[in-house]
């Protein structure tokens, strides 16, 4: 589904936040893409969605160079940005009509298409009430509809879960579970929540300081480093491995 080839991003201060990285991502894969803050993550979300032009490398979209063919790529991808502005005067509903005539959404089928997003992210019963009164949990729902209201195959979710209650991450997981399970859509995301990302995704990378460390499935990444732990009487977590593999100073520690 997505392929990166050296990708590279050098900002005009010479920092380089991402450094030739390869990914690959599977088509019905969740997937997680992991790392400390400053990692590069953003900016790797942002070359991959073709808001930000790499400075080397390239990206393919099911064998499409995503700068080569911005409009055709546009149609098959959603993107919800780490932070993102609302229409605060607009209705949630309103709100989805907005985006769905804005993504090319045939006008006769606009109006049932936001009625079924709604009811995707369970806000049908909310639907009428302006986005300035929502919560925060309700927001990221409504964010989520948008990114979705064109029916792309391919989605990319920067910290969606983000300052939300358990029980608000929760109900974003159920989301995407079902968006990938019933729906088939890829589902690219990034979490500091190792333990939700570990419950939904099958594959995960970690990156640190721009370059990729680990790309694997889950179960074979807990496999490779499980025999590297310690205390055996408990099976290793992705946490664990997450800390192993960026925290370079006492890998002894840590395990
Ligand atoms: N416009 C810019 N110019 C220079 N450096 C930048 C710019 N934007 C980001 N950076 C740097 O690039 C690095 C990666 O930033 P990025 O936002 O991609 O990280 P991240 O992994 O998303 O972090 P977080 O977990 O905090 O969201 C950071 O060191 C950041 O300071
Ligand atoms: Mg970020």
């Amino acid at each position: 589904m997505i392929q990166t080839k050296d990708l590279t991003m050098q900002y005009p201060n010479g920092f380089t936040a991402v450094n030739h990285l390869n990914l690959q991502v599977n088509k019905g894969d969740i997937y997680g893409f992991l790392g400390p803050n400053g990692a590069g993550k953003t900016t790797t979300i942002r070359m991959l969605d073709g808001l930000l032009k790499p400075t080397a490398g390239e990206v393919v979209i099911q064998g499409k160079s995503v700068i080569r063919n911005e409009r055709e790529i546009r149609k098959m991808i959603g993107v919800l940005p780490e932070s993102h502005g609302y229409y605060n005067w607009m209705t949630g509903a309103e709100y989805l009509l907005f985006f769905a005539q804005l993504y090319g959404v045939s006008k006769n089928k606009q109006k049932e298409r936001v009625e079924e997003v709604l009811q995707q992210v369970g806000m049908t019963s909310k639907a009428n009430i302006p986005i300035g009164q929502y919560s925060r949990g309700m927001r990221q729902r409504i964010g989520i509809a948008k990114t979705i209201i064109h029916e792309p195959v391919l989605i990319f979710l920067d910290e969606p879960t983000l300052g939300l209650d358990p029980q608000g991450q929760r109900d974003i997981q159920m989301i995407l579970h079902d968006l990938n399970k019933k729906h088939g859509v890829t589902i690219f995301i990034t979490s500091h929540l190792l333990k939700e990302i570990s419950e939904i995704c099958n594959r995960v990378a970690i990156v640190k300081e721009g370059n990729l460390i680990e790309e694997d499935y889950l179960e074979s990444l807990l496999n490779k480093y499980g025999s590297l732990k310690v205390d055996t009487t408990e099976p290793i977590t992705l946490e664990e491995v997450f800390f192993y593999l960026t925290d370079q100073e006492d890998k002894e520690m840590n395990l």
